[in-house]
């Protein structure tokens, strides 16, 4: 046998018997040392999941430690947010000694569920903001605020309000709804986190755009618009409009899926039916029809095509899920498996040093804590002012995603009107107004109290609402949101809380933006000591699920490193 081959059967030999002791962790790890396991991603924005996905993630095990000898490493993780608890959780679970330090009074970062008795922070500064975007007309006509957002980071007061919703309410004000392929669920199922079905899309809620004189029930205007799209394509191919593009047999084919996807019958023309719904439900006896459509032109008027294909993308596709009880279900499970003597809130760090032995984290008010190695789990704008000593392409890079605005109201009432009278069970209202959309809670149906999220709105929409002051938002999303439901949305109104992200102390940003990915892959790497950790360096930004399979790189990353070097 030539030395190659026995060489190759020996560590065959070698990972099988691994494997078969200590589990696939050991046998991983194994495979690592010996330089068999897959190498970092050439990608430098790994997706997850699917046949051609990456590896798939092994934890670190105890079991790794025995094999190779060595020891867990002491690990300081910056940051109680989804990706920094992922890393404590998963490194403790191979006995590293992780600390997390927070600088907020909670844990969870941006999935944050307010409750009552909670404080929401927010940095004040000047409420002076330029409303760019449809933020500048006001819904009741008169005029929107003026003059520039003062960048949240700059803003040194804090505004802080109590929270008083009654019992059982909850607003989830961060992250609110998992895509069912998202590594979110993997977590819940692992933490015991149960789970009910978020509503992201409902037929029965409403579309309002600035184009339209009244809301149209979400399956009236989708009824309108298949319809009028199928007769147009139907007539079209009839007329020998697609003559050079089809072939008659694949015409005839066309015309039979237009038929049923536009509800057009034989003569090609739409007319309406019970897909747009009823003026009053079938029952005894039979439903009144609400009547002929409008014309094509308002249709085309209203401009729906985002809000009714909302649901269309990846992302949104439903079923989606949420926990009961509320999203930071998860942050609190990982918390408690991390352990409560291993976090300590109200802990900033103030300067890192990385060296060839180990890394120095200051922080305020406290004696400097050491550790071998750290990782930085918070937002790079945030990191990028922390004083450290990790080389100025770092430094650079850090400086590089652009922090973005969203924002959400919660509305609490004492009476649930939208299910009493609209007949809304969960979902959204969608406008191109500036307060995005309206959900509807996806739980506790038929109970008394309800959250309504009376806007979510990102983009130019959320940097008008940063700068205006709570009861300015309140009072647009009221004026707003009575358009679609009329009066009954200002009676019954118990309590109502908004949250500017970019306006929350060390967070200062709902997500980022890389306007080019340059220094990227650098922050995928090490710098020195410190890693870096969150959804902002994944192609699920803005997702819990980007936070966590960041985590899960970072974690495989270091224990490699650890099992390597000992
Ligand atoms: N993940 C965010 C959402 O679902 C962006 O709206």
């Amino acid at each position: 046998m030539a030395d190659s081959a026995k060489r190759a059967l020996t560590r065959r030999s070698l990972l099988v018997g691994i494997g078969a002791a200590g589990g696939a962790g050991a046998m991983y790890a194994a495979m690592g040392v010996l330089g068999l396991a897959p190498g970092p991603a050439t990608d430098p924005l790994p997706r997850t999941g699917g046949a051609s996905g990456p590896a798939p993630y092994v934890p670190p095990g105890r079991s790794d430690f025995t094999l190779r000898g060595g020891r867990p490493a002491r690990v300081l993780v910056l940051g109680a947010g989804v990706a920094g608890l992922a890393c404590a959780y998963e490194l403790g679970k191979a006995g590293y000694d992780c600390v997390v330090l927070e600088a907020r009074d909670r844990v969870g970062g941006r999935s944050m569920t307010l409750r009552g008795g909670d404080t929401v922070t927010e940095l004040a500064g000047e409420h002076t903001g330029t409303a760019r975007g449809a933020g500048g007309a006001s819904p009741d006509g008169s005029s929107g605020p003026a003059g520039t957002a003062t960048p949240a980071a700059s803003a040194a007061a804090l505004d802080r309000r109590l929270v008083r919703f009654g019992p059982g309410t909850y607003f989830n004000s961060g992250p609110a709804r998992i895509a069912q392929w998202m590594v979110t669920l993997d977590y819940c199922r692992e933490l015991g986190v149960p789970l009910e079905v978020f509503v992201n899309s409902n037929a029965s809620a409403y579309v309002l755009t600035s184009g339209m004189t009244a809301p149209v029930r979400m399956r009236t205007a989708r009824a309108d618009a298949y319809g009028y799209i199928s007769e147009l394509l139907a007539k079209a191919t009839d007329a020998g409009a697609l003559d050079a593009r089809l072939t008659p047999a694949d015409q005839a084919l066309l015309l039979d899926f237009l038929s049923d996807f536009g509800e057009i019958g034989p003569a090609l023309t739409y007319t309406g039916g019970d897909r747009r719904g009823y003026g009053s439900d079938p029952g005894i006896k039979a439903g009144t029809a609400l009547g002929r459509p409008p014309e094509l032109a308002e249709v085309l008027s209203q401009g729906l095509g985002r809000m009714l294909t909302m649901d269309a993308g990846y992302e949104q596709a439903m079923p989606m899920f949420q926990p009961v009880g509320g999203m930071d279900a998860i942050v609190r499970a990982l918390a408690g498996r991390v352990g409560a003597a291993r976090i300590r809130t109200g802990t900033r760090a103030t300067r890192i040093t990385t060296g060839p032995g180990g890394v120095e984290v200051e922080i305020d008010g406290g004696a400097p804590l050491k550790a071998d190695y750290c990782v930085a789990a918070l937002p790079p704008h945030v990191m990028a002012r922390i004083p450290a000593n990790l080389g100025a392409d770092v430094r650079s890079a850090l400086a590089t995603p652009v922090p973005m605005s969203a924002g959400k109201i919660g509305l609490e009432y004492g009476r649930r009107w939208w299910e009493l009278e609209d007949r809304v069970y969960g979902g959204a209202t969608e406008t191109d107004l500036d307060i995005g959309h309206i959900w509807y809670p996806s739980h506790d149906y038929h109970t008394e109290r309800g959250l309504v999220v009376g806007y979510y709105n990102t983009g130019p929409n959320a940097e008008a609402y940063d700068a205006m002051p709570h009861r300015e938002r309140l009072r647009r999303a009221l004026a707003y949101g009575a358009r679609v439901h009329g009066a009954r949305y200002r009676r019954d109104l118990l309590d109502a809380v908004s949250v500017a992200w970019r306006r929350q102390p060390h967070i200062e940003g709902a997500w980022v933006r890389w306007p080019s990915t340059s220094g990227l892959s650098l922050l995928q790497r090490p710098a020195g000591r410190v890693y870096f950790a969150g959804d902002w360096l994944t192609h699920l930004i803005a997702w819990q699920a980007g936070a966590l399979e960041s985590a899960r790189r970072v974690v495989t990353d270091l224990h490699h490193r650890v099992l390597k070097e000992g």
